[in-house]
């Protein structure tokens, strides 16, 4: 079946003008099936509204005619750029400072300095990987931690923050660190002093923040492209998961498991789970909340 005019097709003077497409479900399934293999999260059919809707406003930026035509294009030689920015398109990028805050009040308390403890006579910098962190507030989370509260106890350690998103827009958004009501309303009231300034109605992270983070675009369902993390002491990988199928689910830890350090931590959103997904982390109980540690292979 071919995509079809809807009934919101409009006369002007003796040219009609398309001004929305139905995408058929073969057409669906043909770009549901791209976006599975770029990213490993498969839109169920109750997700085909959403696809319409945003290939629609891709498919008028580009003045396309139909969604068989930007199925097309997708799969052109340039078509790699146009699949990433109809991903952006689509994904969830919902995300608030202090989100997860009793995972950061163990990193504070416990983990950072059980990590140090471990591997102070060999080394002196704590690697930290905020691995899905969409417009930055998980990555400034941790950093403005480790500014308020490690590092007048561990003078001599070097905090490295990695963030990464496989959306740009978000990275770049995250790199600008302005922000909205919605995303500062967690921030207890010492840290919202110390590291905000309000502008009309956005509040700006300070410089001193933002230098602790590097940002980085990378694929969590791409191997190589995971590698860009480098070596990592605490991984957080919140809110991700859930949306990949058990197999993409699988790729993705495995290739957690591989950038973290040997007895390395791994946090996953509160309503997500590694159980049935792998048995290479133990599940440890820390105050109020969990975290998967590495299990080294022999
Ligand atoms: C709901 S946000 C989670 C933000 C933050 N980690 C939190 O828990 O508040 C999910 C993020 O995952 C990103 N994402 C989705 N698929 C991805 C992939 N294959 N690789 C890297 N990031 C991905 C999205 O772009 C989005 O910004």
């Amino acid at each position: 079946m071919s995509d079809r005019y809807s009934s919101k097709t409009t006369n002007s003077g003796n040219q009609n003008r398309r001004s929305s497409f139905q995408m058929s479900s073969t057409t669906f399934e043909a770009i549901r099936g791209d976006l599975y293999k770029l990213t490993g999260i498969y839109y169920t059919d109750n997700k085909k509204y959403l696809l319409e809707s945003r290939i629609q406003r891709r498919i008028d930026e580009l003045k396309l005619s139909s969604f068989e035509d930007y199925h097309k294009l997708i799969n052109s030689f340039n078509g790699r750029d146009e699949l990433n920015k109809l991903f952006d398109a689509i994904t969830i990028n919902e995300t608030y400072f202090f989100r997860a805050e009793f995972q950061f009040e163990a990193f504070e308390n416990v983990l950072a300095p059980e990590i140090i403890k471990k591997t102070a006579s060999y080394k002196k910098t704590m690697r930290i990987w905020s691995a899905a962190s969409s417009s930055g507030e998980e990555a400034y989370t941790i950093a403005m931690i480790i500014d308020y509260k490690l590092k007048s106890r561990f003078p001599d350690v070097n905090f490295e923050i990695i963030a990464s998103d496989i959306n740009e827009t978000v990275i770049e958004s995250a790199k600008k660190g302005e922000y909205k009501d919605y995303a500062i309303r967690n921030i207890p009231p010492d840290y919202m002093r110390k590291y905000f300034t309000k502008k009309g109605s956005l509040y700006t992270i300070s410089d001193k923040i933002k230098k602790m983070v590097e940002f980085k675009k990378i694929n969590l369902y791409d191997p190589i492209s995971v590698r860009k993390a480098g070596r990592i002491d605490i991984a957080w990988c919140c809110n991700v998961l859930i949306y990949f199928d058990i197999p993409s689910k699988q790729k993705v830890v495995k290739s957690l498991y591989e950038a973290i350090n040997s007895n390395g931590y791994l946090f996953i959103g509160y309503s997500e789970s590694l159980h049935g997904i792998t048995n290479d982390f133990k599940l440890v109980h820390l105050p109020k909340a969990m975290a998967y540690q590495k299990i080294e292979k022999r």
